[in-house]
């Protein structure tokens, strides 16, 4: 049992120790996975003129569920839809946040980041945004290199490209999309806006599994 903490940095050196109980979190591949998050989510935050503290932070944080087994995920962030009964992975951002407030964290931008990172940002949290984009595009994963380099010039084109591309997936794959990322998808400018041309997904797909 990991002893919570009681009381918040407040200063950079600080950071160290939430770095540190992340590391104690998490397998040490997906330890490095966060660091190249952070650094990423603070390369696009700079690039688009926001926060870059709290997108590293949140980058830092977004995991620190990850690696829980699922009995644990279940407790911390019990399933609001059948998706997340059956695959309790998908868990892991919202049981994340639980986790980090129960020790104390506040800072609600970077706990709503952490909170949508696995199904998507919402209400246009800018932070959320940078670090759902750093999290699918971080070199590591050798995969959505355009996405990162979209991100690095217009934030809102890598958020409506990588959310568009991931429900068109899950669609076509005959994969239930999970609620949040409808309601995510249903966000973007394109699809609040039908003029745009861009139909809205059905609100159900025909199958029980998600990603
Ligand atoms: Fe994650
Ligand atoms: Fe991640």
């Amino acid at each position: 049992m990991i002893a919570p903490v009681l009381t918040l940095p407040d200063s950079p050196a600080a950071w160290t120790g939430w770095e540190e109980r992340v590391r104690l979190m998490v397998r040490p591949r997906r330890f490095e996975h966060v660091l190249r998050v952070a650094d990423l989510a603070a390369q696009i935050a700079a690039a688009n003129g926001l926060d870059v503290a709290r997108a590293y932070a949140a980058g830092v944080l977004h995991d620190i569920a990850r690696d829980l087994p699922d009995a644990e995920l279940l407790r911390l962030a019990p399933p609001e839809c059948e998706i997340d009964g059956l695959h309790p992975l998908a868990l892991h951002g919202r049981a994340g946040r639980t986790l980090l407030e129960r020790w104390g964290y506040t800072d609600l931008v970077v706990l709503e980041a952490v909170e949508d990172h696995t199904t998507g940002p919402r209400g246009g949290n800018r932070i959320a945004q940078a670090v759902y984009i750093a999290d699918v595009s971080e070199p590591g994963r050798g995969v959505n290199a355009e996405i990162r380099e979209l991100a690095l010039h217009d934030l809102n084109a890598a958020l409506e490209k990588a959310i568009i591309s991931k429900v068109t997936y899950l669609q076509g794959k005959g994969i239930t999309v999970h609620p949040r990322t409808l309601r995510s998808y249903q966000e973007l400018p394109c699809c609040a806006h039908p003029a745009s041309g861009r139909p809205h997904p059905p609100a159900t797909a025909p199958s029980s599994t998600f990603q």
